[in-house]
């Protein structure tokens, strides 16, 4: 009643605390009304998925074809592409286009190829990626550049090559799986959280050049999900890791993380993080304060160096087994 009204007004004084609970307001009412907007249309959407053979991506066109869309499925493999397709029901029979990421000339082509498909492209799912374990002492230079050819040249050629044509439409949205370590890089991962810092930059700058002309663009950075990236995973000599680790093991569900991506769509989100608890902590101990972050990170790589701490199995001249 007005006795509480008048001890609410007692405690906020009109002081920072009123300031803050008041912007805490209007952040919460601004988030309820995005939230009211009608979500992206889905269904009978032209929606392409990279990287549709395996983990994410294949959660990614189940979720996606259950919704209603239309989809282009892409990967190195055709036979490994046709066992996704077989998956999903004859509703909407998927197409697939198979070229690898990290040849310029193979995505120029490709991109001619899924315009062909359906005349336009809704949204381009950029899942592909493969990781990388290995110190920087002990890693071929070549490896640096194969996981950049493939996580961040890949996604950018192809996004460039659709782009035009979604410009002219004035419609299209453009997904981004980045990754936690695309704001954190930690010791072990080199070429591979650079390829996902180039990423997230890379989409954010997009994401402001093409908002004139009414595109949509979305990062989505998850922690780990329990797929087969690090088995697939390169070391420092160029060969595959093929252990799973732990926390790869351990990490969400795809079809969770899936199923976030469509609602990053149908929401038109800008930036989603999937992060836990651990995860969020040293983002903001990177932000606020760095060189505590850097400490832990150099306890970590000595701690990986030791060679009982090795994961097993083809680390990359050792060090590389940590899995946390
Ligand atoms: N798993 C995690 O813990 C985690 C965490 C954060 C972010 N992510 C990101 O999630 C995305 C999906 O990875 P995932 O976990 O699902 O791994 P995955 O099971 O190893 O799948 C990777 C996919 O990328 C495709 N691919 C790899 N290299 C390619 C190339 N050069 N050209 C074309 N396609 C290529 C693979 O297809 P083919 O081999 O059949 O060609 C495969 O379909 C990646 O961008 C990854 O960085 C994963």
């Amino acid at each position: 009643g007005a006795g509480g009204a008048a001890a609410l007004e007692r405690v906020m004084g009109g002081g920072p605390l009123s300031l803050v609970l008041g912007g805490l307001g209007v952040l919460l009412l601004f988030r309820m009304v995005r939230r009211l907007r009608p979500g992206a249309r889905v269904r009978d959407s032209v929606v392409v998925i990279t990287g549709a053979s395996s983990g994410l991506g294949r959660e990614c066109a189940r979720v996606f074809h259950a919704a209603g869309a239309r989809l282009v499925l892409c990967g190195r493999h055709a036979g490994r592409l046709q066992e996704t397709v077989e998956e999903l029901n004859e509703t909407h029979p998927p197409s697939t286009v198979t070229f690898d990421l990290s040849e310029a000339g193979a995505v120029e082509r490709a991109a001619e190829e899924i315009l062909r498909l359906h005349g336009n492209v809704d949204v381009l799912i950029n899942n592909a990626g493969i990781s990388y374990r290995g110190n920087i002492l002990e890693t071929d230079l070549s490896v640096q550049r194969a996981v950049m050819d493939t996580n961040y040249f890949g996604p950018v050629a192809l996004t460039q090559a659709l782009l035009p044509s979604m410009v002219r439409r004035r419609s299209g949205h453009v997904v981004v799986i980045s990754s936690i370590q695309g704001r954190i890089a930690i010791p072990h991962r080199s070429a591979y959280a650079a390829s996902k810092h180039a990423t997230q930059a890379y989409f954010d700058c997009l994401r402001a050049e093409v908002e004139r002309y009414g595109l949509e663009v979305s990062v989505v950075s998850p922690g780990y999900i329990r797929t087969n990236l690090s088995r697939n995973a390169l070391t420092g000599d160029g060969s595959q890791y093929g252990v799973l680790d732990r926390t790869t093991a351990m990490g969400r569900d795809p079809a969770d993380v899936a199923r976030a991506v469509l609602e990053a769509v149908r929401r038109r989100s800008k930036d989603v993080l999937l992060a836990g608890l651990l995860a969020t902590v040293a983002l903001y101990l990177r932000t606020l304060c760095p060189a505590l972050f850097f400490k832990v990170m150099a306890m970590r790589a000595r701690k990986e160096q030791r060679p009982e701490a090795a994961g097993g199995g083809g680390a990359g001249g050792g060090g590389a087994g940590g899995e946390t």
